[in-house]
């Protein structure tokens, strides 16, 4: 068997006996080997290959009931086994050495919940000693190798690190070829720091550059390189790495020396932050803007760790340490430290939380295809739920074909997905080792899988191209009924989908025919269409037919037409006096129109094309008999709608699937004015998270809101490039 299928087996184990209890005991021993056997497979993928194939959850899962199965019968418990020891493999050519302090790692939380659980263990234990006043200590939790190191004669004398939790290797040599480590030390006794060795972001950028030119293979992460070249034999190569250094403890300390003592380790400014509150440390961890200003570093961090410290006393000037976060203890006073002391394998006085995971592996379970009023057709995978920065993520777009190709993503592979706070979810790479030949190829649709009209492919994209496919339908009327467009406030999308379905609507011309009474009998019997729904739509469809030409111009969906380029063309056609439909199609046929500033070339051959297209002008034909108004010439629209001609202004707390820099320009190019901050003058509001403190303003100053990126997309005329790598523009093809 695989070491996928070994898992699997696992996973699928653990669903159907979650308690160990009801493991038959013929099965016990055999079990208790493939936990051992898979999960030291999967230290091995993490740890010497950098490659792991499940997430930290899947690894957390099979490595918690290996805990289970050794807390229900500890008699069967191996020295093997990876809870007692890290079977990595060891790299020769090191010493081995011995360390004075025990190793120790950090327990684990992942939201407000967990903390709080520990803060309550430790305070049972706290209140037993009488012990009533401590402070807490957040600071950031890097990401890189963990070394210990020891200080004598006022020299570094030893750098160890461990590949097993028992066996350290001394890596001194390596250590002091580090730049910024710290050789010598203004004090003459023994002491012990904590630390951890890092690479910069930038620096693996470099690093990886140059290792591709070399034909090498690139280190997936800062910590990977790092751990790696602080490995390497030769130690002048690591000179040549620019690994830096983070000391965050001192082991077995010595009060008296404190004060003497300088190193200067890494930097970050409010690298400590301290409270007497743990609401405070709660509401530190989940603020989104924590992990931000840690992710904007040159360091990589995975998360914050939590430390309980003594109150330091007035008169004790050791407080301003800065590097260390223990204030001191008073002389006859044992420390909150040595008082809640070490469970076996983590301290009490501290602990890790872990940031939201942004990566998860998950399973692709189907395709769907998607049509978009761009004729469009974008693949969609359903994939089995996710947990992903605080979100449930169970469709993945696959942007295109191109890139499914790149990525070689295949039905039912199991896949990387990522999601950071403020982007949307993508597909990062699938998991080849992890397939068992049930995947397939993900093909293209012949027929669009709306209205199975024949699809066109045209480079990366595939199109359904049938005028009167019902999803484009949908996204038209939605398009047209849309607050820049026609503003008809009650046609919203799931009115659209059943009235389209319904068969009451194929155009939008016929959204006309609603204001017929008979029409609106009819409506009355769906569902939810109310009395006052029906008649209040009813009339805002009638007062739609006199709105100002460019709001018509906007709802037309012509290609690359949004707003601010339908107001000066609205303007264009007041100037040439087009009074009626005829006269309007006839000043957009006259080159004059390519003298406005907005109205460049590429845009007039598309508004040519639209309207020579016998579909437009059938539309056209067909609302200027409901009477839709194409006058230009109405004076008095200009001065009723003076404010849509004044910039909007939006505000954003996210980043986007294209960055916020190419966001935000793309909105100013269409004349939106980005305000840094929402304020009054904001209206228009883009976030991820509604909890975020931005969105929260906006809410309270009743900013429209707008956080699905589909949506933003489609009504601010964003045009994407896949997220990832190959930058392709998605072309808009509209006319054929
Ligand atoms: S204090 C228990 N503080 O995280 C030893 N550890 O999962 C004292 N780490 O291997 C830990 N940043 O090496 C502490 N600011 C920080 C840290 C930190 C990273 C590492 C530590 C340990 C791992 C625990």
């Amino acid at each position: 068997m695989t070491l996928s299928e070994n898992t699997k087996k696992l996973q699928d184990f653990i669903k159907s006996t979650p308690n160990p209890e009801d493991i038959p005991s013929e099965e016990l021993h055999s079990l208790y080997q493939l936990f051992i056997d898979t999960i030291v497979d999967h230290n091995h993928l993490y740890y010497i290959d950098a490659k792991p194939i499940i997430s930290d959850v899947e690894y957390d899962e099979l490595f918690s009931y290996l805990k289970l199965i050794e807390e229900y019968y500890p008699s069967i418990i191996s020295s093997y086994s990876p809870t007692q020891a890290l079977i990595g493999q060891l790299s020769d050519g090191f010493q081995k050495a011995n360390h004075k302090t025990p190793l120790l790692s950090l327990e684990n939380s992942y939201n407000e919940e967990d903390i709080r659980d520990w803060a309550q263990r430790f305070w049972k234990i706290a209140e037993k000693q009488w012990i009533t006043k401590w402070r807490y200590l957040m600071e950031p939790k890097f990401d890189g190798l963990s070394v210990e190191f020891v200080y004598q004669d006022w020299k570094l004398t030893q750098a160890i690190t461990r590949w097993d939790w028992r066996i350290w290797e001394d890596i001194t040599a390596n250590v002091l070829m580090i730049p910024c480590m710290p050789k010598n030390i203004s004090v003459k006794s023994e002491l012990h720091f904590r630390g951890e060795v890092l690479m910069p972001k930038s620096q693996l950028e470099k690093l990886n550059k140059e290792r591709e030119s070399r034909w090498l293979t690139a280190f997936s992460n800062t910590r990977n390189a790092a751990a790696w070249s602080l490995k390497l034999l030769d130690s002048a190569e690591v000179w040549k790495r620019w690994l830096i250094v983070a000391i965050y403890e001192q082991l077995l300390w010595e009060p008296q020396d404190w004060e003497k003592l300088w190193l200067p380790t890494f930097n970050l400014p409010e690298r400590f932050r301290y409270t007497e509150e743990i609401d405070d440390i709660v509401k530190w961890c989940l603020d989104p803007q924590v992990k931000q200003f840690l992710e904007e570093q040159d360091i990589d961090f995975d998360g914050l760790v939590i430390k309980v410290c003594d109150i330091p006393n007035d008169t004790d000037n050791s407080k301003d340490l800065g590097l260390f976060s223990e204030a001191l203890p008073q002389n006859d006073k044992k420390s909150i430290r040595e008082i809640l002391w070490t469970t076996e394998h983590h301290p009490r006085w501290a602990i890790a939380y872990k940031f939201p995971a942004q990566q998860a592996s998950s399973q692709i379970q189907s395709i769907d295809f998607q049509v978009w009023r761009t004729w469009i057709i974008t693949p969609v995978a359903n994939i089995d739920p996710v947990q992903l920065s605080g979100a449930t993520i169970s469709r993945v777009s696959l942007h295109n074909f191109d890139f499914i190709k790149t990525k070689q993503i295949k039905n039912k592979d199991f896949v990387w997905v990522q999601r950071s706070w403020e982007v949307i979810p993508y597909i990062v790479w699938s998991i080849k080792e992890r397939r068992d030949w049930s995947e397939e190829p993900i093909v293209a649709p012949l027929f669009c899988p709306v209205c199975w009209w024949p699809i066109t492919n045209i480079d990366i994209h595939y199109y359904c191209t049938n005028p009167k496919c019902p999803a484009q339908i949908k996204e038209k009327i939605v398009h047209f009924a849309s607050r820049d467009a026609m503003d008809i406030w009650w046609l919203w999308e799931s009115v659209v989908d059943v009235l389209v379905d319904q068969n009451i609507l194929s155009s939008v011309s016929d959204l006309y025919d609603l204001c017929d009474i008979r029409k609106q009998v009819i409506l009355r019997k769906f569902p939810n269409f109310w009395e006052r729904s029906v008649s209040e739509l009813a009339e805002q469809i009638e007062a739609s037919k006199t709105k100002p030409l460019w709001r018509i111009l906007n709802a037309l969906w012509m290609p690359n037409v949004w707003k601010k380029i339908a107001q000066d063309i609205a303007h264009y056609l007041k100037e040439e006096k087009a009074d009626s439909l005829d006269k309007m199609l006839e000043a957009l046929w006259d080159d004059k129109l390519g003298e406005l500033f907005w109205v460049w070339n590429k845009i007039i051959n598309w508004i040519k094309l639209y309207i020579s297209n016998p579909d437009t002008l059938w539309l056209l034909r067909s609302l200027e008999q409901h009477w839709v108004c194409f006058d230009a010439t109405r004076e008095e629209w200009w001065d009723i709608e003076e404010q849509a001609w004044d910039k909007e202004h939006f505000s954003l707390t996210w980043t986007f699937p294209i960055s916020r820099g190419e966001f935000v320009k793309q909105m100013k190019e269409k004349w939106y004015v980005y305000d840094e901050n929402p304020t009054h003058t904001t209206q228009i509001m883009f976030i991820w998270d509604k909890a975020w403190s931005k969105a929260d303003k906006a809410q309270s100053l009743w900013i429209p809101i707008f956080n699905e990126w589909d949506e933003i997309q489609k009504k601010f005329w964003i045009e994407t490039t896949t997220p990832i790598q190959n930058k392709t523009k998605i072309i808009q093809w509209w006319l054929f």
